[in-house]
Order: C-alpha cells, then sequence, then structure tokens
C-alpha cells in the first residue's frame, strides 16, 4: 500500500514540474542541440527538470556525469542504452541515491534520440566541445542489442568503476 502512495507522490511531483514547465519561459534559445532542447522539454523534463538537475531521491541530475560518459566508448554506449531501455532500481549520482524507473524511449528515431542525448551532454552537462557529439549510427548499433532496464543499470555500474566514479 505505502508503495503504491509513494509512487502517486511522485507521479504528483512529476505533474507539477510538468505543469510549472509549461508555462514556464524558453531559455533553451541559445542551445548548441536546439531540436534535442525541444525533445528533452516534451520527453525528459517532467523527471530530470527543465535544466536537467533531478528531483531528490527520484531522477538524477543529468548535468554531471553525461560529460563523463562522452569521453568513453562505453559511456557513448551507456547514453544510448539508457534512452533505447530505460533503466531501474537504485543509482547513485555524487553520492546520492534515486531510485524508480526510467521508462524507454525506443519509440523516438535515432536522430532524435542523438539529438536530444547531444542536448544533456553539451548543453546541460557542458561537455568540452572536443568530444565528438553522438551520431545516429551509435544510437542504432546499440539497438541491435536489446537489454533489460536492469542489465542497463548493471552495464552503467561497471562503467561508473571503469571511469573512476562513485556508485
Ligand atoms: C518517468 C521519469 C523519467 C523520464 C520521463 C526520463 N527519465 Fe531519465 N532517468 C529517470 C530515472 C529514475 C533514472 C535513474 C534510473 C534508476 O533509478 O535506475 C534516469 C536516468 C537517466 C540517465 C542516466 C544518468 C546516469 O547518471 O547514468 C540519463 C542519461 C537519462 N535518464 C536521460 C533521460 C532522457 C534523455 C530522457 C528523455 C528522452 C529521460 N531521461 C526521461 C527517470 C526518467
Amino acid at each position: 500500500m505505502s508503495r503504491w502512495r509513494r509512487c502517486g507522490a511522485a507521479l504528483f511531483a512529476c505533474w507539477a514540474i510538468a505543469a510549472s514547465g509549461a508555462i514556464a519561459a524558453n531559455d533553451d534559445s541559445g542551445a548548441h542541440y536546439p531540436s534535442g532542447a525541444a525533445s528533452f522539454q516534451a520527453n525528459c523534463a517532467v523527471c530530470h527538470g527543465r535544466d536537467g538537475a533531478g528531483q531528490p531521491s527520484l531522477a538524477p541530475p543529468l548535468t554531471s556525469y553525461p560529460a563523463r560518459y562522452i569521453a568513453a566508448p562505453e559511456g557513448r554506449r551507456q547514453l544510448a542504452l539508457t534512452v533505447l531501455y530505460g533503466m531501474f532500481g537504485d543509482v547513485v549520482v555524487e553520492q546520492k541515491h534515486y531510485n524508480f524507473k526510467m521508462p524507454d524511449f525506443a519509440r523516438l528515431g535515432d536522430e532524435a534520440l542523438a539529438s536530444v542525448l547531444n542536448f544533456v551532454v553539451f548543453d546541460l552537462a557542458r561537455a568540452s566541445e572536443d568530444s565528438t557529439p553522438l551520431n545516429a549510427a551509435e544510437i542504432a548499433a546499440a539497438r541491435g542489442q536489446p537489454l533489460g532496464a536492469d542489465a542497463v543499470r548493471q552495464h552503467r555500474a561497471a562503467l561508473l568503476a571503469a571511469l573512476g566514479l562513485a556508485n
């Protein structure tokens, strides 16, 4: 019972953020990836917030780790796997726990997913412009090897260990 109540509270929090996002001024005008920005606000901001700051205990911030992921081949694959297959279970970002369910966005095309991830990496997490942006072929490659949401989380744990980030 309490689990359902928690879920209800989470959905309400998501709705409240979505409602406030709908009336907020559009501050993505200077984005390097404007179509990724529009897709992020439509599909992701409900949980991660318009600026990617996340929500305590529920959705992790996207403002730091993705900049580390983009510089490593397995990190690039991790970004693609997360949006293609979702992620489920406890994760840690900068010593804080998050445990909710990230839905999959496989219905969005390879180009659209590359562009929303590039918005996350370069506009929200401010990765160095020396890093190569993700492209549709990398998303397509990850789409060819389906994984479950829990396996995506395990892949993330191995990646964080390899990058020397705490998990
Ligand atoms: C319903 C809420 C929800 C929505 C909508 C959502 N996410 Fe997530 N996202 C999460 C949760 C929860 C996690 C952590 C998963 C876990 O707890 O196992 C996560 C994790 C992530 C991560 C991994 C961060 C890390 O440190 O490894 C990325 C990247 C990400 N989301 C990007 C996106 C993008 C891009 C979109 C839109 C296309 C999106 N998310 C939409 C809830 C959401």
